[in-house]
């Protein structure tokens, strides 16, 4: 994508053209930035960092708090990817009313759309928040948020499973929504709601025949100790981290960190004066 700041239709227009799409998630201020000098055409602010940030078990504990926290600091880092934020558990379960106030807090931090898991039964949410103006991105198949339900397994693995989510899928489409991320979910039927629909699949963990990919911003760069099974790591950022500080600790040990390039001196006649002021405290016995 060649434009200035990217919009949820320059997804659409990708699709047409037949580039992909490329996202990752960021939830501080230089993830965003290094995401954003990478490239990428879109930020997601997921609550995958209830597990990735805070140590969670699940995204079930992430709140709306947590997200405008770590949304403000990707958007400070100005990008020109679109930054789209998760509405987390229970943040548009109680009705329109609770999701457009929720959704509207998102957009005001500073969010070009909002991310909510869901088929069928969220497209009366979903078609409230578009009719307010706010551009939406779905997610099926695999909904973490879901997980206590309908587990953490493949999707899409059954035929009756499949036709659900096509359905779903197309529901989503008319209830106005941008683009769908589709994850963990059988290939052929990322592929065959990919066919289907005018706007954008964004695929994690289901398959190569989506109009675009996301990866969690700690699985891809090797910060995650236990990726999921469908990331690919491309560094190794946890070794690196472990060992620049292992060498920090070892030179503050040893007296050679801080070295002469990293401390900073008096001026001489300013360290007299002090030595002749703590002279004089001294003999006045008041230190
Ligand atoms: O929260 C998240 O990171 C997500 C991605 C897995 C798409 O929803």
């Amino acid at each position: 994508m060649s434009v200035r700041r990217v919009t949820p239709s320059d997804f659409i227009k990708a699709k047409k053209r037949g580039e992909k799409i490329v996202m990752v998630t960021a939830y501080d201020y230089y993830q965003a930035r290094a995401a954003d000098e990478a490239g990428v055409d879109g930020i997601l602010v997921g609550d995958s960092l209830g597990m990735v940030v805070m140590g969670f078990q699940s995204t079930l504990p992430v709140t709306m708090g947590m997200i405008l926290h770590h949304l403000r600091a990707v958007v400070n880092a100005n990008p020109r990817s679109l930054v789209v934020a998760d509405m987390p558990f229970m943040s548009y379960e109680l009705g329109r009313k609770e999701a457009l106030r929720n959704a509207s807090k998102l957009i005001r931090r500073g969010a070009g759309a909002v991310k909510l898991e869901g088929g069928i039964e969220i497209v009366g949410i979903v078609e409230s928040l578009v009719k307010a103006g706010i551009p939406v991105m779905g997610h099926l198949g695999l909904n973490p948020q879901r997980s206590l339900a309908r587990g953490m397994g493949l999707k899409g693995k059954k035929a009756d499973e499949a036709l659900e989510l096509i359905e779903a899928a197309h529901a989503l489409e008319e209830a106005g929504v941008f683009s769908i991320v589709i994850e963990y979910t059988a290939r052929e039927v990322a592929e065959i709601i990919t066919k289907r629909l005018r706007i954008p699949t964004i695929c994690i963990g289901s398959g190569p025949g989506c109009d675009g990919q996301i990866l969690v911003f700690h699985d891809l760069v090797g910060l995650n100790p236990n990726p999921p099974p469908f990331a690919k790591k491309y560094s190794d950022a946890y070794r690196i981290f472990v060992d620049a500080i292992k060498s920090y600790a070892d030179e503050a040990r040893r007296g050679l960190f801080p070295d002469v390039a990293r401390y900073w001196s008096m001026d001489p006649e300013e360290l007299v004066a002090l030595d002749n002021a703590l002279k004089r405290q001294k003999e006045s016995g008041s230190r």
